[in-house]
């Protein structure tokens, strides 16, 4: 590498991540992060050096990764309109297929308007420093999204976090807060690390007892909770609405993007104030068109989310049955708790030895001592996999001895 001055003030920096990751994955067998599996369209399985690995950690929810019709309509938008937009939203890079999939996520969303980004991860950053600034004030849970985070620091609001699903902590964060400006509060609808789901009947109640926005990001709610796939109002039923929703296109609906739907004034907005909406090239024709497919397919075959769910109580219950934690998961996001990293690499290198993937996250993603895999139940699991897959993971937590022998 180049030694100029320039680098050398770099070096302990590059250095630092190196070690990290030797620390970690000291020999080929340990790697599992940045791993190319190859996954089957049709399957739950994927092959990686010859072998034929049962994926537990895909985030295809609803199993439509691969699905034809999918395929199908992203090649369709191909050949009608190549390979790009040429350009952000606002200028040259709008296309009509923007404008249907808005619509499609509008209505799912149950709003008046919705407008897509090219990623959740721009969606969040996006809404959050679009909506809130200097003197407001952003609540946020202490296990919210990264991009939740970043959009916060974009802000330039001052943020307060609260524990963990404790909607006491949050009211008596409101109470202590600055009495001006505008208040706004962010969870998810389901934590991607835990699997668990935020209280929104009592979250609903404080925000309105303090004047406070509510804002969801539903990334791993939509097509998984409620008896139709709709996400958290879905899941707890009439009567209790959020303000702002927010998601991606990259989980369960298997394409790119995020989106973010609300009433017609605050898209209106948005669309001039969010900044990676407007300064980024607009989402590409074929993940708009697989998106609006696979919104579309998730409307007319609400079967899959009943799938997903049954199957997700499968595996906790064979896991818990034999012991394993899987904190308070309740939907299709399952942490099993290894304890320190480097148990959870081993863990995660001793389940792909005996057949199933299941990804390891560590500190600082997850708190010290709570390292774990983090399991994803999707439609493409059968009941056979989920056995398969609960008896591969009990045996390598023997092995670890995460389990007793
Ligand atoms: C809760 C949550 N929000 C947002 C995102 C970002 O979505 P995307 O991958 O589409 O950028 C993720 C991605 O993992 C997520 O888990």
């Amino acid at each position: 590498m180049n030694t100029s001055g320039g680098w050398k003030r770099l070096e302990s920096k590059l250095a630092a991540t190196q070690e990290r990751v030797q620390s970690l994955e000291w020999e080929p067998a340990r790697r599992n992060s940045f791993v190319a599996y190859t996954v089957e369209r049709d399957s739950a399985y994927a092959e990686l050096d010859g072998r034929r690995l049962l994926m537990m950690s895909g985030y295809s929810y609803l199993g439509l990764a691969g699905d034809e019709r999918v395929v199908a309509a992203a090649k369709a938008a191909l050949d009608l309109y190549g390979t790009g937009n040429h350009g952000v939203r606002a200028l040259a890079g709008s296309i009509p297929l923007h404008e249907e999939l808005e619509a499609e996520v509008a209505r799912f969303a149950g709003r008046e308007r919705a407008m897509v980004f090219g990623s959740g991860y721009a969606a969040n950053v996006g809404t959050v420093a679009g909506i809130v600034g200097p003197g407001d004030t952003v609540f946020i849970d202490k296990y919210d999204h990264a991009s939740i985070v970043d959009g916060c620091r974009l802000s330039g609001a001052t943020v307060t976090r609260f524990r963990h699903n404790d909607v006491d902590h949050l009211a008596r964060r409101l109470r202590a807060a600055d009495p001006g400006g505008v208040r706004l509060v962010i969870v998810d609808s389901v934590y991607s690390m835990d699997g668990d789901i935020a209280p929104l009947p009592e979250l609903r109640k404080v925000c309105d007892e303090h004047d406070a926005l509510l804002m969801v990001d539903e990334a791993h709610a939509l097509g998984v909770i409620g008896p139709v796939g709709g996400g958290i109002e879905d899941h707890f039923g009439p009567g209790c609405e959020v303000d702002i929703k927010l998601g991606t296109l990259s989980k369960a609906i298997p394409s790119m993007g995020g989106w973010v739907a609300g009433p017609a004034a605050l898209i209106a907005h948005l669309r001039y104030a969010a900044r990676p909406f407007l300064f980024s090239a607009a989402l590409g024709p074929a993940q708009a068109a697989a998106a609006l497919e696979a919104l579309r397919i998730l409307r007319r075959e609400p079967e899959r989310v009943a799938h997903v769910q049954h199957q997700a109580e499968r595996l906790r219950t064979r896991l818990n049955a034999a012991g394993l934690r899987t904190q308070n998961s309740e939907t299709a996001v399952l942490p099993l708790i290894a304890g320190s990293d480097e148990a959870a690499y081993d863990l995660a290198t001793t389940c792909r030895e005996n057949g199933v993937i299941g990804l390891p996250v560590v500190s600082p993603a997850v708190p010290n001592d709570l390292a774990r895999l983090r399991i994803a139940v999707t439609a493409r699991h059968t009941a056979d996999d989920i056995d398969a897959a609960a008896e591969a993971f009990v045996a390598s937590a023997r092995a670890c001895r995460i389990l007793p022998a």
